[in-house]
Formats: C-alpha cells, sequence, structure tokens
C-alpha cells in the first residue's frame, strides 16, 4: 500500500550534509502494525516524514497505493496527508481554547451529524466520554494525548503515523496509546507506523524495523 524504495534525505546546514536517511526500502503493507526504533538522531522522524509526504527525499521514491509522490503537486501532498493519513506525536497540539470534542473535529474533512457522532464515538471508547467539553488544559496528559488520537482517526485514515505518541506518558498509559492505534487498525482494517524508542511499545507488531545511522538494519 505505502512503499519507499531507495529512499536518502540530506540536510545541509553550511558547508555540512548529514544523510538523516540513506538509502531505505520499506513497505507497508494494508492492515500492518509496523514498529520503528533506533537510537536518537538516526533518522526515524526524517523517514516517517519521507513516507508521509511531510518532505521529499533527495534520493528514491515513495508511493502510496501505486501513486508516486514526484507526480503529485505539493498542495496534493497535502490534501493526500489530510484525507487519506492520521499523525500523532510526542505533543499533542490541541487548541487550548476548543473543547475536546471541537480538538476531534479538527482532524474531520466533512462536518455532519455522522461525523460528530463518530467523533464521540471515538472520544468514548478513549474514554473521555465524559470529557467531550472539556478543555486540554482541564485533562491530564494522558487524556490530551487520547484526544489527539481520537482527532487523527476521526477521518478514518489509511495509516496512521505516530512519531513517539508515548514518550511523555509512563509505560502503562504510554501502551494504552497504542492500543488504541491497534484497536483502530482491528476495526477499519488502516495500518499503523509508530516510532518509539520503548520496545515494550511494539509488542503485538507486524514487523519491528531497526534504524542506525539513517539505515534500516
Ligand atoms: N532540520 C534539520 N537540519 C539539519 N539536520 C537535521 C534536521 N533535522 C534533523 N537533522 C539531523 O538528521 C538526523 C536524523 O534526525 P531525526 O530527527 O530524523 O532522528 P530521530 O531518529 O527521529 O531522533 P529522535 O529519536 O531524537 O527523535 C540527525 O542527525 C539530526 O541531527
Ligand atoms: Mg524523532
Amino acid at each position: 500500500m505505502l512503499s519507499g524504495q531507495d529512499l536518502g534525505l540530506d540536510y545541509r546546514t553550511g558547508t555540512s550534509v548529514a544523510h538523516a536517511v540513506d538509502t531505505v526500502s520499506l513497505s507497508v503493507d494494508q492492515g500492518s502494525f509496523v514498529g520503528l526504533i533506533g537510537p536518537s538522531g538516526s533518522g526515524k522522524s526524517s523517514l516517517m516524514y519521507l513516507l508521509s509526504g511531510l518532505k521529499r527525499p533527495t534520493r528514491g521514491t515513495v508511493a502510496f497505493n501505486g501513486q508516486d509522490y514526484r507526480q503529485i503537486s505539493t498542495p496534493g501532498l497535502m490534501q493526500l496527508r489530510r484525507q487519506r493519513f492520521g499523525f500523532v506525536f510526542q505533543q499533542h497540539f490541541l487548541i487550548n481554547y476548543l473543547t475536546s470534542l471541537e480538538n476531534v473535529m479538527v482532524g474531520a474533512i466533512k462536518r455532519n451529524h455522522e461525523v460528530v457522532a463518530y467523533a464521540q464515538e471515538l472520544l468514548r471508547r478513549v474514554g473521555l466520554g465524559d470529557k467531550l467539553r472539556q478543555r486540554p488544559y482541564q485533562l491530564s496528559i494522558g487524556e490530551r494525548q487520547r484526544v489527539a488520537v481520537a482527532r487523527a482517526l476521526v477521518h478514518r485514515p489509511a495509516i496512521v503515523f505516530a512519531d513517539e505518541p508515548t514518550a511523555s506518558l509512563d509505560q502503562a498509559t504510554g501502551r494504552e496509546v497504542i492500543d488504541l492505534l491497534v484497536d483502530y487498525r482491528r476495526r477499519s482494517g488502516g495500518s499503523v507506523v509508530v516510532v518509539t524508542h520503548d520496545p515494550a511499545m511494539l509488542t503485538g507488531a507486524d514487523r519491528v524495523l531497526q534504524m542506525r545511522d539513517g539505515r534500516l538494519s
């Protein structure tokens, strides 16, 4: 469904060049849970940016459902991300003056009664059915991250990219967040790509990729 071929990403600062991603090929099958693990600076986030079209590679190609990103304009890639992908980051990036429900609706493509009902259902599923009207500052850090997960799922993405979604949480709360993503995969057939430092978050993954110095090992 998603494939990267011979991917490279260089960052140039002054005269030096960092090879953040160096000749990486991989594919993410439909409905799979793929983990990406590796030391700090090994290129995990960079690889995820390439796969999700947030950055264009210096070398190599990425394709989603057979469509090569090189053939898609930058606004087109933005639209692809918004419609087909979901994102969860270490920080929740919720909007402080919006309620939980309104924050989830930020991820929605359409706004109608059905979508609102689905947003409410997602919040119930993540255990926040009684906190639909709270604002982020009235929630715990783990609860905020669960709102962020619901926001990432409300448009039923084909792939959820999660970059260290559990890094600000204790291990038990972190695992609950991962389980929400795994549950989404089971219900919807979507894929989940999780970047983490903690192997305990990848129990049950179909594949665990190890990254080191920009390469998969
Ligand atoms: N904007 C940038 N400009 C220059 N170099 C960068 C930039 N972003 C990342 N890098 C470099 O690219 C390499 C890979 O960074 P990346 O953020 O992908 O690593 P990571 O595996 O996600 O690390 P972490 O676990 O700390 O998040 C690092 O050496 C980093 O210093
Ligand atoms: Mg990173």
